[in-house]
């Protein structure tokens, strides 16, 4: 459907947890407090709320958190998702902590794809800025992923101290698609000075060679040209997009890989944004920044919602879809980074 801006918002973000096996530094404070599994929506909410979703339009699911293989049976609710017809594309982003335990189940499930943040590839600094040692076990992670035919690109925040030169050398030799993210001042992140995406590609190019724009965000609708979608094919198994989000990817002349910029600060992408995103707790979110959206679970277990019969679920299914259609198309025109005070928290 259209916002009130005539965004197309095919998109959905899914939390389905707040939980972490990782503390990165930017992210999750040490002390998590911790909202309670009754508290958290249920897979059979999660699967109301796509189907109502879908009647709206959305045709692409994303699965985040916190971590989202933290949650057991997360093939389940992916294979629950994969049954509603109308949902085109399966996504997750993950640490890759437990990559190698689940990528055969996720593959099974009919996962599509597979985002992995990858920070860094030194094991020291690994430790420090995730506050544990698992690195060996994400680069494995990687590899299961591979093994099973499940495309991968890997995430990796544009931190002042980042080793750029490193990850592309090691996502080229991977032939992985790789993403740079500029640090974005919600909740830890903002006590980082963040680099701008430019900075860095512009040092890329000292390194890699010149860089020329392959492909843009995918709400712009600009060509993908006859290369990248040659190397989209060759990494993917099947033919799906290399993303569909606001990355703008880069093929520079010295790479085959092509390289991402999520620019949030120095290249506001929101007046192309195709995204809403689900809280873990069952809030929609609207808007990346902003507060904590609508309370989608209140409609969820209020009242004879509970009872769960024919008429009920229809009725039900009635009062999301007419919520979601209402807040999505109120959808706010961009995120307000520059004014941190009318900020909220978010989750990846
Ligand atoms: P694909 O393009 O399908 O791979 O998805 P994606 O890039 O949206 O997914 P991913 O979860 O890997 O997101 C990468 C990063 O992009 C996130 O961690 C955010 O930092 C950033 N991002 C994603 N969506 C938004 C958004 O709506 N607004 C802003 N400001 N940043 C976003
Ligand atoms: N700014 C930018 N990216 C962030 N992520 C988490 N917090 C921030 C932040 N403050 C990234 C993670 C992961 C992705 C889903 O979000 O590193 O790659
Ligand atoms: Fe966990 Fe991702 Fe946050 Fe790191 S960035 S603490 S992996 S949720």
């Amino acid at each position: 459907m259209l916002d009130q801006y005539g965004r197309n918002i095919t998109y959905l973000r899914i939390s389905i947890t707040d939980r972490c096996n990782l503390r990165c530094k930017y992210c999750m404070p040490d002390e998590v407090t911790d909202v309670g599994m009754k508290n958290i929506l249920t897979f059979e909410e999660i699967w109301e709320i796509v189907k109502a979703g879908v009647s709206l339009g959305i045709t692409h699911v994303r699965i985040t958190g916190g971590e989202p293989l933290v949650r057991k049976g997360c093939a389940d609710l992916i294979r629950g998702i994969r049954a509603i017809p109308g949902v085109e594309t399966i996504t997750m982003t993950t640490n890759g902590v437990l990559l190698r335990t689940y990528a055969a189940s996720l593959k099974e499930a009919g996962l599509d794809g597979l985002n992995v943040s990858l920070d860094t590839l030194d094991f020291e600094e690994f430790a420090s800025l995730a506050g544990r040692q698992n690195l060996k076990e994400v680069l494995d992670g990687i590899q299961a992923a591979k093994e099973m035919g499940l495309p991968v690109k890997i995430n990796a925040v544009n931190r002042k101290e980042l080793n750029p030169i490193s990850l592309v050398l090691y996502a080229q030799q991977e032939k992985i698609p790789l993403r740079f993210i500029e640090m974005m001042p919600v909740g830890y992140g903002k006590q980082y000075v963040g680099r701008s995406n430019d900075e860095l590609r512009a040092c890329l190019e000292d390194e890699f060679g010149k860089s020329e724009m392959i492909m843009y965000q995918a709400n712009q609708k600009k060509q993908v040209s006859e290369q990248i979608s040659h190397m989209v094919q060759t990494l993917h198994t099947k033919e799906v997009p290399i993303g569909s989000g606001p990355a703008v990817y880069y093929k520079f002349s010295k790479l085959t890989i092509p390289v991402g910029f999520i620019s949030a600060i120095h290249g506001k992408f929101c007046e192309s944004c195709n995204r809403v995103r689900l809280t873990a707790q069952g809030y929609l979110k609207l808007c990346l920044c902003y507060d904590k959206g609508i309370d989608l679970r209140q409609i969820l277990r209020g009242g004879e919602a509970l009872q769960n019969e024919k008429d009920i679920q229809k009725a039900l299914n009635e009062k999301l879809t007419t919520a979601m259609r209402d807040a999505i198309y109120k959808k706010p025109a961009a995120h307000c980074f520059e004014h941190p005070e009318e900020m909220t928290e978010i989750n990846e």
